[in-house]
């Protein structure tokens, strides 16, 4: 039996029982891991059942199975919406639903500070189909809404965006969009569905890496798009054949890591909030991003449209890459590394990790400082993350 959430149900209520499949033949309360990449029937009559629609059943692992079903349950409760639909990883929700959703000689609007690889499909894989892509900037609403041709299909954004923070305007978004035939899509990773709902502005679909706060323990990797049915059954239909399927035991991991999301949401926001104030007040640092400090550009927006402002604190320290560098060298309770969003703080220096590969002209145009760091804390304690802060930037 499939646990249906409650509309009166509170966040943790949801995220601990929906979805699950409770009541189920071992009788236990966690929802079984079948570890099987096919599924059997008795006889013919039983596949003709499956096959004329009579019954719904498993059938083979990458259309789907128990955990999978039972976290995109739980996801969907979570964002208040009819459908999710789970992949390999975010890329791979990604890149099926832009598959899924345009066709040769359509137009995609991307804005320009979305995920490096999301920048990288519409750019240099989607112009191979013939589909053309326009770069606008993040924040310039009169640029978006002059890139839209008769043959838009997609407008595709993020909000927080990596790695400054930068908020989109749902409501002002949605205005331009109004009544045209275009699908707006928001990757709402750095935000999740319980800080910020993009759905309840009109957006079309919700796109997640699952990889970081939903899963919330740095070990899976996972991608979730979800929205109204009638859109997400065409990318169901789509996974089927790019194949980028989660695997059992990644689902079962994402439906234990989202029975504590509002628990670590809340350890999250308070203590990237408590470490951005400090780090404002450091001298040997220039400059903060962070939506829940008011010298953010985009604090009313985020104010307005988020419960709270992620777990994700970017700064600028002094000096150069080699202070930087030893700056983080010199933490020892926080871990060097990408990613963000489990309980384990990690930090980067972006123009090291992720723009090693251009030259230090192109990186600076992208606003890539020498100085620039990205924190992502965990769920340590803030004062013991704050201390580890202090002592390395000493
Ligand atoms: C905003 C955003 N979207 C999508 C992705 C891709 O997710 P994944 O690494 O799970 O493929 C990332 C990864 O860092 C991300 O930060």
């Amino acid at each position: 039996m499939k646990k249906k959430a409650n509309k009166k149900d509170g966040f943790s209520t949801t995220a601990v029982h929906a979805g699950e499949i409770r009541y189920n033949e071992y009788g236990s309360i966690t929802t079984p891991i079948v570890q099987s990449s096919t599924f059997i029937f008795k006889n013919i009559e039983d596949i003709k059942k499956l096959a004329e629609g009579v019954t719904g059943r498993f059938e083979y692992g990458r259309y789907g199975h128990p955990a999978q079903v039972a976290a995109e349950g739980k996801l969907a409760a979570l964002e208040e919406t009819e459908d999710a639909v789970l992949f390999s990883s975010g890329m791979s929700a990604i890149t099926t639903t832009l598959f899924a959703l345009l066709k040769a000689g359509d137009h995609i609007i991307i804005t320009d500070d979305a995920y490096k690889r999301t920048l990288d499909f519409c750019l240099k894989c989607l112009d191979r189909f013939d589909i053309e892509c326009t770069v606008v900037k993040m924040g310039d609403y009169e640029a978006i809404e002059k890139a839209i041709k008769p043959n838009t299909k997609v407008f595709f954004s993020e909000s927080p965006t990596n790695p400054y923070l930068n908020i989109m305007d749902m409501e002002r978004l949605m205005k331009i969009f109004k009544g045209k035939d275009i699908y707006v899509i928001s990757d709402s990773t750095f935000a999740t569905p319980y800080n910020q709902k993009p759905l309840e502005y009109g957006v079309d679909l919700v796109i997640h890496s699952a990889t970081k706060y939903l899963g919330g323990h740095n070990d899976l990797l996972s991608g979730v798009v979800l929205g109204r049915k009638e859109l997400t059954d065409g990318i169901r239909e789509y996974l089927k054949i790019t194949g980028g399927c989660i695997d059992p035991h990644s689902s079962y991991l994402l439906i234990r890591g989202l029975k504590t999301f509002e628990l670590r949401m809340q350890r999250h926001n308070a203590t990237a909030q408590a470490v951005a104030e400090y780090l404002e007040k450091h001298p040997k640092v220039n400059r903060v991003y962070y939506p829940g400090l008011k010298s953010h550009p985009h604090y009313e927006i985020a104010k307005k449209q988020m419960k709270g402002f992620g777990g994700v604190v970017t700064f600028e320290v002094e000096h150069d890459v080699s202070y930087a560098l030893n700056f983080l060298s010199k933490l020892k309770i926080i871990n060097i590394g990408p990613s963000l969003g489990g309980v384990e703080s990690l930090i980067t220096h972006p123009a090291t990790v992720s723009y090693y590969a251009i030259t230090k002209k192109e990186r600076l145009e992208l606003g890539i400082t020498d100085g620039l760091i990205r924190l992502a804390v965990g769920v340590e304690n803030t004062e013991d993350i704050i201390r580890d802060i202090e002592q390395a930037l000493e």
